[in-house]
């Protein structure tokens, strides 16, 4: 497996950081005893974020092609996008304050773990700053349009649906390895701890 680490290069979770994985396989999560309602709640947290991107993803790839409404489309662009923005800023901020704390300190030997997840929080930061930038550029080109000024929607969903199709690839990998790395270590010592 490839040496670098990085949210966009890597392929998986590195060999070091899957021992307790190989113990509580993926597989064997929702029949465990200790599989709880907040591990329940996490892993649904990530659902939505997921579900979001295909809508985000679809609403742009639709406009691109010129078969969805501009302002329908604008409408759209400006609920699911600062919902999905707001949401994993937010969601982010937990895991780096309350969740990655307490469970690097219940299993020690997992701190590579936790300092790679909290890198790759800092490189969806980039990919989210981006992401709001070409969605404020399309919902500026909506107002023009509204206001009877010239402006290209589906060229700029098309830079849009590109954008998209990394940050989900670079989304899953990290959603993928952090669920990898948290639920072994949340079954292996209950959720007691989290109150
Ligand atoms: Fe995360
Ligand atoms: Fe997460």
């Amino acid at each position: 497996m490839s040496d670098n680490l990085e949210l966009e290069a890597r392929p998986g979770l590195p060999e070091h950081l899957r021992d307790l994985l190989k113990l509580f396989p993926r597989d064997s999560w929702e029949t465990h005893p200790n599989f709880g309602a907040l591990t329940r709640f996490w892993l649904d947290r990530h659902g939505m974020f997921r579900d979001l991107m295909t809508h985000l993803q679809t609403d742009a790839r639709l406009m691109a092609d010129g078969n969805m409404d501009q302002q329908t489309y604008a409408h759209r662009l400006s609920r699911l996008g600062g919902m999905f923005v707001g949401e994993l800023h937010g969601h982010h901020n937990v895991e780096d304050h309350h969740y990655f704390p307490l469970l690097a300190a219940m299993e020690t030997r997992l701190q590579p773990g936790f300092d790679l997840l909290d890198a790759d929080h800092h490189a969806l930061d980039e990919h989210l700053q981006a992401f709001t930038d070409e969605a404020n550029a399309l919902l500026t080109s909506a107002t023009k349009m509204q206001q009877g000024e010239p402006a290209d929607m589906s060229g700029g969903a098309a830079r849009f649906s590109d954008l998209l199709n990394g940050f989900e690839r670079f989304l899953d990998r990290h959603l993928v390895d952090e669920e990898e790395i948290i639920v072994p270590v949340l079954l292996k010592h209950g959720e007691g701890s989290f109150g």
